[in-house]
């Protein structure tokens, strides 16, 4: 079937649905997801958002400025943090404005707690900066959202799997769409497209992300010869439940919980003597595997998040979600025993390049790919550097999404819809076809796992030449029997079997960006760690990589205005 907007909206989490609400009084707009929205993941994001509204002490956004960009190891572009941190305390209030129940202090204003790598006075100690719902933040702000967009009633394609992007004339004029529940195709047309599909932490073993993490929207642009910024930039927070990876909130720590050592140590003292466990994330992440590394973890490999001083009421309020998930996956109540822990693949900080108003980059010197924006993880626009700093996201996703849905509405007064030929079309039919038909010897499950352990192996927390080679042709073999894979479900209606080929295919290749670009980084800095050089180069390196189709790597400068590059010290 055919259908037709003034703008389609891939993606129904934060980013994109904060996008929908800024554009539908003055435009057709509709939301594509391949999940029900609800269940996007920013439904998952516990810690909070954070805006220096200085509710529990003083704050400014000059020293929240001053962290992200620290935080980012001075690879953040200056001019789009400055206009992030300045909006947060707006977005605070217009959330709490559209219905989104926060967590109060005493004094009956919204709580903020701490979180890694916040401070005041430029380092000197932690700030209370993160704005909460207990921990389940992303939760109440996606419904919010939610409710919002349903009170404008913006179109949603629920369940709809976007399998390519549409050009004509060198403009984004739509996209195709498989409708999960009766396998029909559709082309939707478009003035404008936002890609705010999210991450792509599945490609590892070990991850917070929920099961739609695949990166799909990444690799719909880079197909369609859009480059990938700072790919190699992959953070591992700190605290995965061990040893499935659900995310054990840093708010745990914020809010005064203890990191330990199978000595009892108090280890983070060691590693970052002035804010310990509240040093940024590839700090911790570090420590703790270093801990390990050098015996001084848990049988199996993990260390302690220690909670029990904190005491129950405490632990109830503030940390519900998370005791719940420990009292579930693991059988221990955090109120009375330590909660095993250990890294897990959390967030993106490259993605598809973009200007501060969401409008995809096609190279280095910003071009703009017409009809074309991205907003939220699968962005990069670039606000988190090397490193992203705790509930720094939340409020990535509701600043740039609201100034994208802004852009988008200023821009298609000028931008006509183009003719779309059948061609993509019968193309998304043979490429499903050849897929279905296909009889092979692969099975996608072996194939990914494959996938995840190389990734989780030689390219996690700690890297180096030899195994990002090595890992770069095993890749590169997968990918060869990907091609032989065989789909046994033959079915049109929720096809899930043919859906996860396609998203292993956009993993598979993604995979293969992070690799590259993390190999040409021969220095290391935020959650880059190259064992082999183990010291931030800013002579060489102080500059964002781009891997153009076909591997071309090539670099653009950082913007740099307020803050010149310094040691990391914490
Ligand atoms: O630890 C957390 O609650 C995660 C927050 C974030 O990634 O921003």
């Amino acid at each position: 079937m055919n259908f037709k907007h003034d703008i389609v909206i891939v993606g129904a989490g934060l980013a994109g649905l904060r996008a929908a609400v800024e554009c539908v009084e003055e435009a057709d707009v509709a939301v594509v997801s391949k999940v029900l929205p609800t269940r996007s993941h920013s439904g998952a994001a516990q810690g909070g958002i954070t805006a220096s509204i200085g509710n529990e002490e003083e704050d400014h956004w000059e020293w929240h400025m001053f962290d992200t960009v620290k935080g980012s190891d001075y690879l953040a572009d200056q001019d789009a943090v400055e206009i992030m941190v300045k909006d947060a305390p707006r977005v605070i209030y217009e959330l709490e404005h559209m219905g989104v129940p926060f967590s109060r202090n005493k004094d009956g204003k919204i709580a903020q707690r701490n979180f890694g790598g916040h401070t005041s006075e430029y380092g000197k100690k932690p700030v209370k900066r993160a704005c909460y719902a207990s921990d389940r933040t992303g939760r109440v702000v996606l419904d919010t959202l939610y409710d919002q967009c349903l009170r404008h009633r913006v179109k949603f394609y629920q369940e709809h799997y976007v399998l390519s992007l549409v050009f004509e004339d060198k403009k984004c004029a739509g996209l195709i769409t498989y409708d999960l529940s009766s396998g029909e195709l559709n082309l939707i047309e478009a003035r404008a497209v936002l890609l705010a599909t999210g991450g792509c932490g599945r490609i590892f073993k070990t991850t917070s992300n929920g099961f739609a993490s695949t990166g799909d929207g990444l690799n719909l642009a880079h197909r369609a010869g859009i480059p990938l910024m700072d790919m190699e930039f992959v953070q591992f927070h700190p605290t995965g439940l061990y040893p499935l990876g659900i995310l054990v909130s840093e708010a745990a720590r914020g809010e005064g919980g203890i990191l330990r050592n199978s000595l009892g140590e108090r280890f983070m003292e060691r590693y970052a003597p002035t804010v310990k466990d509240l040093a940024a994330r590839d700090v911790v992440s570090r420590a703790i595997l270093t801990e390990v590394r050098e015996g001084r973890s848990f049988e199996g490999g993990y260390v302690h998040l220690d909670l029990t001083h904190l005491g129950e009421k405490k632990i109830i309020e503030r940390l519900w979600e998370i005791t719940s998930f420990v009292r579930i996956y693991l059988g221990i109540d955090p109120v009375y025993e330590p909660i095993p822990v250990y890294p897990t693949c959390h967030y993106l900080m490259g993605g598809i390049p973009t200007d501060t108003d969401g409008r995809v980059l096609q190279d280095e010197s910003d071009a703009i790919a017409q009809g074309l924006y991205a907003a939220g993880e699968c962005a990069c626009v670039s606000v988190h550097g090397a490193n992203r700093l705790g509930c720094n996201s939340l409020l990535d996703t509701l600043v740039f999404g609201r100034r994208c849905g802004m852009a988008m509405k200023a821009d298609i007064s000028k931008i006509e819809h183009q003719p779309v030929s059948d061609e993509p079309l019968e193309k998304a039919k043979e490429m499903l076809a050849g897929l279905l038909y296909h009889k092979g010897y692969e099975k996608i499950d072996v194939v990914r796992r494959n996938m995840q352990s190389l990734m989780m192996d030689y390219c996690s927390v700690f890297r180096d030449e030899e195994g990002l080679k090595k890992e770069l042709e095993s890749i590169r073999s997968l990918k060869m029997r990907f091609n032989d894979v065989e789909i046994v479900d033959k079915g049109k209606n929720f096809n899930y079997e043919l859906m996860e080929a396609i998203e292993l295919g956009h993993q598979l290749d993604l995979a293969e960006v992070i690799l590259l670009s993390a190999l040409y980084r021969k220095e290391s800095r935020g959650a880059h760690f190259r064992e082999d050089f183990p010291v931030r180069d800013d002579t060489n390196f102080l500059k964002h990589t781009l891997v153009f189709k076909g591997q071309e790597v090539r670099y653009k400068p950082v913007v740099i205005t307020r803050f010149q590059p310094e040691a990391r010290v914490y």
